[in-house]
């Protein structure tokens, strides 16, 4: 009897692109690891600002962040069935998503201490394979040698409209369309331009653009993928 490879999966792509749900989903079902990058430096964004360390003007005070970097335990917890980012124990997950720390995220994980800390603790969670991690750089930077990578984009309308309604959805009565729209293009751009590991396609990603595609099929689109890759690799 053969055993099945455990894989390493890298979903990279454009802010709101649906990436975690899809990610998410195919850890599911899969039994793999599912880890959100982006909630690790959203959780960085969140101690920073808890510690003064993001200026009015909004720039990083890196003589604030850097030393405390060393004490930022980052970690996931499944609680009622839903995975949760955990900062130093605390359950930080609804804070992450606010549209204040979405605000300067970008910014935050522009920085190169900030960039190393979380590559080096998202490739030690991704040592024994059987992994499904989401963000802007694994397939370029944390895994270059994934079984499968994916660049995910759907126009910045449609990623805003979702993310809008998912903070609806959330409660979030005060955020408008417009400004999600534009914190979804900024960080487009800051993710993009940054020096280090900036948000690039990996030569060898296949791109799923899923501005027309449900939910379902977006999952099911990628479950082929899987399961070809997986005929493949045992042959
Ligand atoms: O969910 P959404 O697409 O809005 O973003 P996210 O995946 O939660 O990531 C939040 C921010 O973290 C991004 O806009 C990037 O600035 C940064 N990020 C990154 O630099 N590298 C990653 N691997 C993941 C996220």
């Amino acid at each position: 009897m053969t055993t099945t490879r455990r894989l390493t999966i890298a979903i990279d792509g454009y802010s709101s692109s649906g990436k975690s749900s899809m990610a998410k989903q195919l850890a599911r079902t899969l039994g793999y690891r599912y880890v959100d990058s982006g909630a690790m430096y959203r959780a960085v964004t969140l101690a920073a600002m808890r510690h003064g360390a993001i200026n009015p003007d909004g720039s990083v005070d890196t003589d604030i962040l850097y030393p405390l970097l060393p004490d930022l335990h980052i970690d996931f917890a499944t609680e009622h069935g839903r995975q949760v980012t955990l900062l130093n124990g605390e359950n930080v997950e609804s804070r992450i998503r606010s549209m204040e720390v979405s605000a300067h995220v970008s910014a935050v994980a522009a920085l190169g201490a900030v960039r190393q800390a979380m590559v080096a603790q998202q490739k030690v969670y991704g040592a024994e394979g059987g992994i499904v991690m989401d963000g802007r750089d694994i397939g370029t930077a944390v895994f270059p040698n994934a079984d499968i990578k994916v660049f995910v984009n759907a126009s910045a309308e449609t990623r805003a409209r979702r993310r809008y309604l998912e903070l609806q959805a959330k409660g979030d009565t005060t955020t408008t369309y417009a400004e999600v729209l534009d914190n979804v293009v900024t960080r487009d751009h800051i993710d993009e331009t940054r020096s280090e590991s900036p948000l690039r396609r990996a030569d060898d990603a296949i791109d799923l653009d899923n501005s027309e595609m449900t939910i379902d099929e977006q999952n099911q689109w990628l479950m082929e993928l899987y399961d070809r890759t997986i005929s493949r690799l045992q042959q």
